[in-house]
């Protein structure tokens, strides 16, 4: 991966594209032009702060842009006409779990000039980009539903629809829904596990997606979830097992385990539980892309740590983006396995308790595939599954899948339609597939709404679910 740029000089373009625009990677000394073209395209001037519509706020901080184009922590490429710099696009090079061989690259950010635009510029772009991320098994590309330019791009490119995120992110139009695209190396589907079962619910979804990238999707299984209460753990699990082998008193763990909030991490978990980090507990535990504004305090880390006595036993690291009204739980670490729905229901309710007056929309949390108490664990807390990516996460024995689930706290599921302008079909069946997934909700579904495509048009009928066979969202 050649990430490493030392002076503008010394990097090779690529040949110019036929209207004399050349692509290369970028250098320290873009970092300018960059910021200002996001802010070009994403600043509203008259909301509080010109990053309020973009999830990113630092790619319009060129003091940020050059420090990750420096230290090759964001690989970022642009495309330039003679010096004038047109367009720019980058890319997290591996959000896999530290120390693991995940190979997960994360893109974010395809951005074109307006003079620029309908060139074939961004596709060139995304090419050279997904050149750059060769190391990358699999590679994630979040994509908005407001403008079809970027899913085509990525479709042009080998990515292939995976997921539907309602009221991702806050963009100058309105609150977007985004498409969640993948492009998996065939090497890594053909190291994908299928010896495990998922909830009924995420396996329709991975139908749709296994269709689609012609894999098997695992079988369904019905399991009871894990205990979200303390005093129903006893009679679920009474001997918790530790990493060591030995096992913890369900009796006692339900009188003493306190769950506290922190803003700063007191613990070096990776010190005290060294056999702990990555998926261990069945939630996904990579390091994905997430805003960061010096400035303001969109975007905070809350950690709950849970303790018996002064030992602390489990932690959830959970970021917050306040302006996309997102919360993402970002890993869950436990020394005791069978607490993740203790610890994970105590976030949620938490979260919903304060939404009233934090204004939180979304929640969203990856887990393994293989770990069906948790998809069971997430339903019955209000959880639909709303991403399924396939050969995500390395494991000793072959790649396994993951699901995100998402919790909507405030919103009809089927509004986040409303700003979609286009969608091709293998985009369709997803997003039809994870709304109907909602349907099952019962605080949700007392809205319930026909959406169906004309041309490239969405309009609503009022009065039938998504995805009933009236309801389906049919092909243009
Ligand atoms: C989206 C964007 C990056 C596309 O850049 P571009 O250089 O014009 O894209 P390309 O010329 O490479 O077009 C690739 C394909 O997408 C289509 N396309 C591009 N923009 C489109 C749009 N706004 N609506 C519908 N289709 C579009 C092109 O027609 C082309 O389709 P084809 O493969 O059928 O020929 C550019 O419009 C932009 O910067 N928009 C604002 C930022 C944004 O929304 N980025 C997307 C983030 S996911």
């Amino acid at each position: 991966m050649s990430t490493t740029h030392a002076t503008a000089s010394l990097v090779d373009s690529k040949p110019a594209l036929s209207h004399g625009v050349a692509i290369r990677p970028a250098v320290p000394e873009d970092a300018s032009d960059i910021a200002n073209l996001y802010q070009s395209v994403y600043g509203v001037l008259d909301s509080e702060r010109i990053s309020d519509h973009y999830p990113f706020a630092q790619f319009m901080d060129a003091g940020w842009v050059a420090r990750s184009c420096r230290s090759g922590e964001f690989c970022w490429v642009v495309a330039l006409h003679g010096r004038k710099l047109v367009a720019s696009f980058g890319a997290l090079p591996n959000v896999g779990a530290p120390g693991s061989r995940d190979l997960v690259a994360e893109q974010a950010g395809l951005i074109v000039a307006d003079p620029w635009r309908q060139r074939g510029i961004a596709r060139e772009l995304m090419a050279t980009l997904c050149a750059e991320l060769a190391h990358a098994r699999v590679i994630l590309a979040e994509t908005r539903t407001a403008n079809a330019g970027g899913w085509k791009v990525a479709r042009a490119n080998g990515f292939v629809p995976i997921g539907f995120e309602p009221f991702a992110h806050s963009m100058p139009e309105r609150h977007e829904a985004m498409l969640m695209l993948s492009r998996v190396r065939a090497s890594a589907l053909d190291e994908r596990r299928n010896d495990y079962c998922t909830s009924a619910k995420v396996r329709e979804l991975a139908e749709v997606v296994a269709r689609s990238m012609r894999f098997e999707a695992p079988p369904a299984r019905d399991v009871p979830g894990l205990p979200t209460q303390l005093h129903s753990l006893e009679a679920a699990i009474p001997h918790l097992a530790r990493p060591d082998g030995t096992c913890a008193d369900a009796r006692r763990l339900r009188d003493t385990l306190r769950i506290e909030r922190q803003c700063r991490l007191h613990h070096d978990w990776a010190r005290m539980f060294p056999r702990l980090g990555g998926h261990r507990s069945g939630v996904i535990g990579l390091r994905r892309l997430r805003g960061w504004d010096r400035t303001s305090t969109r975007y905070s880390d809350e950690y709950f740590v849970g303790y018996q006595g002064s030992e602390p036993l489990g932690v959830v690291e959970v970021s917050l983006d306040r302006i996309d009204r997102r919360a993402r739980v970002l890993y869950h670490h436990s020394a005791v396995d069978g607490l993740q729905g203790i610890f994970l229901a105590h976030v949620l309710r938490t979260l919903e308790r304060e939404a009233p007056s934090t204004g939180l929309r979304t929640v969203v949390i990856d887990v393994r595939a293989d770990s069906s108490r948790l998809h069971a664990t997430l339903e019955s807390l209000g959880l639909f599954p709303s991403i399924y990516y396939p050969a995500l996460i390395a494991s000793e024995r072959g790649r396994i899948d993951a699901v995100q689930f998402t919790r909507i706290l405030d919103a009809d599921p089927s509004d986040a339609l409303d700003g979609v302008r286009e969608m091709d079909t293998l985009g369709r069946r997803v997003m039809s597939k994870v709304l109907s997934l909602t349907q099952n909700d019962e605080r949700l579904s007392r809205v319930s709404r026909e959406k169906v495509y004309r041309g490239n048009e969405m309009s609503i009928l009022p009065g039938h679910c998504a995805d009933t066979p009236r309801g389906r969202l049919t092909d243009a």
